[in-house]
Parts: C-alpha cells; structure tokens; sequence
C-alpha cells in the first residue's frame, strides 16, 4: 500500500514539474525570445512598435483606400505596432499579412477597439448593468462582447472602463459602475473575467482597465477637467476597482488625460510606476488615452511633443496612442542619449509579452476566422443574454399599486419621443450596434399586448422647445386606460465629452409630463437616460416610475416584461439621485463633518432650501414583491484585529410575488485617527425569495472590511468600535455594533 502510495505521490509530483517547468520554460522562451527581437530592431522599429494609430473612419470597417495604402505602409515598415477601429476579418487580415509576411522583423499586430457593452449584440450600459448587481450576468455580458468582437478579428477591448464617479454632470458616469468603490470593484473584476477568460481561446480578448486615474473626479463634472484629490482619497476611493481589475488578470491599463494634484496621468510615474508596477507588481502594458501624451503640451508640463514623448515614457506609457509622439521622437532621443534605451525596451517587451500570451507569434492568424464572423455574431443566444442582463439593469423607483399591468388592459397610450426610438436606447460607446436591431419601448408593448389598442404619440422630442405635439398626446392619453411616458436622454447625452451643467430632464418634456398628468388617467413614467436625473416634481406626483437606463437591442422586450409582470424589477441604484444638481457632490458614504446635517437646525451642514436627503439613495430599488429585514445577529461582539465575525439577518418575502432582493452590508468605524465615511458598502448578496419564504443571510466581517489608510497613510484596522448596517438600500438598514480590541 505504502509502496503504491509512494509512486502516486512520485508521478503527481514529476507531473506538477513538468507543467511548471513547461509554463516556466514557456514564459522564459518569450522573454528570450523577446530579447533576441528587439535585439534585432533598428531605433524606428522600437519608436514602432510603441506606436498606436486608428484606421478606418472611426467606427466601422470602412477605410478610405489612400489611407489603407498608407497604413499598410507603414506597417511595412515597422512604424506601427497596433491599430485601434480596424474592424472585421478581412481588414484586420490585410493589415496583420502585411506585418507578418512583408515587414522585416515580422512582429504581429494588435487589433484594439471600445467593446464597452456589447460590439453587435449591444448589451444594457454599464451603469445599468451596474444596477443588476449582478456580476455574473455582467462577467456573461463580457464574455459575449469578447466573443462576438474577437470573432470579427479584435484582439483587445479599451474596457472595462472603472472609473467611480459622484457627480452626475460628468457625461461618462455612464460607462462606469457608479459613485461606490466596492460596487466598482465587483464590477471591475467581472467584466475583466468575462473579456479575457483564457486567452488561449479565440474568443477571448485583452482587457484594458481605464481611465487610470481618478479621472471621474474631474472638478464640475466637466469631462477632462482638473482633478485635485488627497493620496488617501486616490487609494481608498478610487484606485480599488483599478486594482481589482489587475488581480483579475487585467493584462493593459490605459492612463486618463487628467492631471491629478498638478500631474497629468500620461506624465505621471508615481501613477504608473510606483504605484502599478511597483507596488501592484503589473507585468502588462500602459497604453496612453486618444493624444494624452501630446495633450502634455496643453496641460503645459510639456514645451513640445518632444518633451511630452520624454515625459511619458519615463513615467511609465509603453504604448502611444495617437499622437504619433514616440514613432517622431524616440530615436532621435535616444541617438542624443536624452532617454535611456533600456527604458524602450522594457516598454517594447511589455507589449511583445502580450502578443505572445495571446498567441499572435504562434499564429498570427488566430482571429481571422470568417466563418466565426459569420456565425457567433447577434445570435439568438447572444440576445436572450441581452434580454437577461437587460431584465437585472431596471430599477423600480416608485409603484403605487399601478405597476405590473393587466394584459387584458384594453388600451394604452404611449408617449414620449424614446419610446419609439431605434438608436437611442443603445447609448454610448455602442461599437457596431446597430439601430435596426433594437427593440423600441413601442414595439415590446405591442408584442406582449397584441389584443390592446395600443396608440403612439410623441409629445416632444426629447431637446427641442416645441409644445405642438401636446395636444395629440393629451387626447390619446384620454382616451385610453393607461400611460407609459417615457422620458430622458438621448442616447449622445452621456458618454465622453457629453456634460451638462444641469441634470434635469431635457427640453419640454416634464412639462409634457405635468399635462399627461392632468388627464387624471394612471401613468407610469419609464425614464430612458445615462446619468441620475433630478426628477423632484415626477417623484412627488407620478404613481410608477421604471429606470431603465439605455438597455441596448432588447431594451423595449426588456422593460415591457417588467410592465406587465412577466420579471419582476430587482435593481438598485449604483448612484445617488440628487434632489437638484446644487447638492452634487452627493453621495451616501460621505463624511460625518463636524456639524452633520440636522433638519431644521440652523447651524448644521445642510442648504436651507432643501431636504439633507437625496431624491433616491445608493442602492435604492423596489420590487413587486416586499421585504421584511430582521434582527441582525452577530456571532460575537468583540473580536481581535485579525479576527473575524458573522452578521446574519433573516429576510422575509411578504408580498404578493417570488422576487430578488441585493441584501446589503454596509460597516463604519465610529471613531478613527482620521475621519470616516459614515458608512460603506462592505458586502451584498443577490437572493431568490418566492412568496412567504424566509432565508438567513450571512455576512463574513474580518481585516479587510475593516482596514483603511490611516493618519501615516499605513492600510491597517484600529481598535474600537463599530457598526455594522444590513438592509435593502444604504439608507433603510438594520443595524448592530462590536467591538474591535487592541
Ligand atoms: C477616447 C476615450 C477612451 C477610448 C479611446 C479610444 O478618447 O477617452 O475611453 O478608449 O479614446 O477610442
């Protein structure tokens, strides 16, 4: 027996070195091989290979001849390391035989592009799929995207994108996952889990975690503008997400084009250097934002665009996008001995590593495989997960016994210009979304009612002034049992360069919704948009509001199986809803100050022309269903530093229909050698309810819930005592204390 076991316990053991020895020997023939490459490079071959140019227009696969020509050329001549926008199997096939069959060294192409939600199959945006919290059906949303992109010859997503954000001016709140740092770190991990996989598989592709860093804290929301964060807020706020993208594989991180505390991103070392590869061990590529290493000359830290190549890539930029400043400049530089030539080649080797782990040495050809473009792409399953993660984005803000309908409703108006949009719901960064896939509001109606008089009118368009079509919409909505008003934005109005100063609805349409209102007929308000909007007056006097966010192609299938209770709504807010845009900055784990607001008392932090609350909290969201929270039971109340605890709470489905409700676990420090949020998401969990049933939910509460950067800016967890809030939102929880020894 002993005999026996000794030779099993031989084989598994010669087997485990053989496979490390085979990873180890696999890893180690990259870098030899990388070295012997570069060894092999003129000074312009190196500028190349760090060099990043769009082709086509834009977005699509069409590419003006002169201009391919010209791409080709360079690519010939080693100028030009990777594309961003070269879309599809025979372009990306042409461009990648051209560096692999023609050029001197042969060295493959990347192929980069936005798959922010979707590339055909246009998934919910991502502060929808936020508000599923759900990341298995967001790491599935990914995974898709990944698949349909790589099918068309992409090799690598500018996504996911994890940049928190409290100020809804700020157009690109749209593409992140929210004001919350644990929410965004989920996420952040999800969505680099579904994109890259394996990378071994054709079907997955490189992730890029942007926009590093800190870039949603832009002063007034304006997009690019002036960051100007403490190092405590950078690393507890908004660094954490970036850092869970990288511990889940993240192989390249793409810096922002703001400055932070007078250091623009692409500029700055501390960032890209200290910090990720320094502290955070990054092995990938920092590949910079569109012109962010020439912009150095606007932000004035740079006197040209030679300064700016010398800026960048001593503060740790491998890859130039589009501002063509290493290709002109490097080796001139390093001819003059101005930059360090060992500094071009690591960043030359970061970016070989890549295309070696993602096999394009092996075969360049590995993601050209028409028939795939023909078949993996807008498939029925692809849209039934559209549907699915569509279903998980609503949030339910408000249902005064309106919502879910009758499908024996004999007549419904609809109204509002999004209700019969095609291009709209897609929202930003859409990739090859196209318009003729998506599903209106109007047209799931239609499907899911077809014996309901169902009638249109628009009412106004979603930024015009015109009142003309009022009227129509008052007479339709007379004349039937119901109104679904939809009301928003249009789909352009969030996403990069897209602020507003305000976050009200756009044009005339509240007021469209004050005479809907008038009809005295029910009426349910679906709102369409990308950021929280301050809807007061909606709030106050309209009986059901649906958020709907922009859904992508199933939007309109989507939102109608929640009106008529076929899926009953189970999101919840992943940002805070302002009353008005004068109480942004907003959010729910803020500071107690030394004067925490108290209503009607004067001399507290508060405005005095407004509630202290926001319109609708973080992690707000109803259900037809209703819960009942109980007590929270701890498992001891007192524990070491590095001991841990269990919170539990029995929740209780009583309503009327099974549904899901996201259990939340929020903890605070009562009193710290700094000052602290008064409370932070620690901890959620997704749960099925039917109707009637009871579930415990448990919570494990250990260091890490519990540390923070202190005075010294050392991450540890002090003594003392804390609290611990478990409930449906972050503001109607239950809550408990223990105690913390020394
Ligand atoms: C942009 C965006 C970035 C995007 C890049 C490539 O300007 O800031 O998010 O990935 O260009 O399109």
């Amino acid at each position: 027996m002993l005999k026996t076991l000794n030779n099993s316990f031989l084989l598994i053991s010669i087997t485990i070195l053989l496979f490390s020895h085979k990873a180890y020997s696999q890893a180690k023939s990259y870098e030899s091989q990388t070295d012997s490459i570069i060894s092999l490079m003129t000074l312009e071959e190196k500028a190349g290979q760090l060099n990043q140019i769009s082709s086509g227009l834009g977005w699509g696969p069409v590419i003006k001849q002169e201009d391919l020509a010209e791409q080709k050329l360079l690519v010939k001549e080693g100028r030009v390391g990777s594309f961003l926008n070269a879309i599809g199997v025979n372009l990306t096939r042409e461009f990648q035989k051209v560096a692999v069959e023609e050029s001197r060294l042969k060295i493959p192409l990347l192929f980069g592009l936005d798959v922010i939600h979707g590339f055909k199959t246009t998934f919910p945006i991502p502060l929808a799929e936020a508000s599923s919290w759900d990341p298995v059906a967001v790491e599935k949303s990914a995974r898709i995207a990944a698949k349909e992109a790589a099918s068309s010859g992409i090799h690598w997503t500018f996504a996911p994108m994890v940049d928190i954000a409290r100020d809804p001016r700020w157009g690109r709140i749209a593409e992140g996952s929210g004001e919350d740092t644990y929410l965004g770190s989920v996420m952040a991990e999800a969505r680099v889990k579904g994109f890259q996989g394996n990378l071994n598989s054709a079907e997955n592709i490189i992730a890029c975690v942007k926009h590093f860093a800190a870039y949603g804290a832009a002063e007034g929301g304006r997009d690019y503008n002036t960051v100007d964060i403490s190092d405590r807020t950078l690393r507890e706020v908004y660094l954490p997400p970036f850092k869970a993208a990288l511990d889940a594989g993240a192989r390249t991180f793409m810096c922002s084009f703001n400055e932070i505390a007078g250091v623009p991103s692409s500029a700055n070392r501390y960032l890209l250097t200290d910090i990720l590869r320094g502290e955070w061990n990054f092995t990938g590529f920092v590949v910079s934002d569109w012109n962010s290493i020439g912009e150095l000359v606007q932000h004035r830290m740079a006197a040209d665009l030679k300064d700016a190549a010398r800026l960048a890539l001593n503060a740790g930029v491998d890859m130039d996008m589009e501002s063509r400043a290493y290709v002109a400049n490097l080796p001139e530089f390093i001819k003059q001995n101005k930059i360090n030539i060992k500094d071009v080649d690591e960043a030359i080797r970061r970016i070989l590593r890549i295309k070696f782990e993602l096999g394009l040495f092996d075969n360049p050809y590995k993601y050209c495989n028409i028939e795939s473009e023909k078949t993996n792409i807008l498939s029925k399953e692809n849209k039934e997960a559209a549907l699915d993660v569509a279903h998980k984005s609503i949030v339910l803000l408000k249902n005064n016994n309106v919502l879910p309908i009758r499908k024996d409703i004999k007549s419904i108006a609809v109204i509002g210009p999004l209700a019969n949009s095609k291009s709209d719901p897609l929202g930003c960064w859409a990739a090859l979304g196209n318009p003729n896939d998506v599903v209106t509001l109007l047209e799931g109606i239609k499907h899911k009612v077809p014996e309901t008089k169902v009638r249109y009118a628009m009412g106004c368009s979603i930024n015009g002034d015109s009142k003309e079509g009022f009227n129509e919409a008052i007479k339709i909505a007379k004349e039937s049992d119901i109104v679904i008003l939809t009301l928003g934005e249009e789909g352009n109005m969030t996403g990069e360069a897209s602020s507003r100063s305000t976050i009200v609805l756009p044009g005339v349409q509240e007021d469209l919704a004050k005479e809907i209102y008038k009809t005295g007929k029910p009426v349910v308000v679906v709102l369409m948009n990308g950021r929280p909007l301050s809807i007061q007056w909606i709030s106050e006097n309209v009986p059901s509001i649906l958020e709907t966010w922009f859904l992508g192609i199933q939007s309109g299938n989507a939102i109608a199986d929640v009106l008529f209770g076929d899926f009953n709504p189970c999101g919840k807010l992943p940002v805070t809803f302002p009353r008005t845009v004068g109480q942004v900055p907003i959010y729910y784990n803020h500071k107690s100050t030394g004067r925490p607001g108290i209503a009607f008392v004067k001399f507290t932090s508060k405005y005095f022309d407004l509630p202290l609350t926001p319109l609708y909290p973080f992690g707000f969201g109803l259900s037809y269903t209703k819960f009942d929270y109980g007590k929270i039971e701890l498992s001891t109340v007192q524990i070491s530093p590095d001991g841990k605890l269990t919170a539990s709470i029995d929740v209780k489905n009583i309503g009327n229909y099974d549904g899901e409700e996201v259990v939340q676990l929020y903890i605070r420090d009562d009193v710290a050698s700094v000052t602290r949020p008064v409370k932070e998401l620690k901890g959620f969990k997704k749960i099925l309810l039917k109707k009637g049933e009871t579930k415990k939910v448990e919570f494990e509460i250990e260091k890490d819930q519990l540390a923070f950067y202190n005075k010294d800016m050392k991450w540890n967890v002090e003594p003392g005592t804390f609290k611990v809030f478990i409930g449906t939102n972050s503001e109607d929880c239950k809550e408990a204390s223990f105690k913390v020894t020394d």
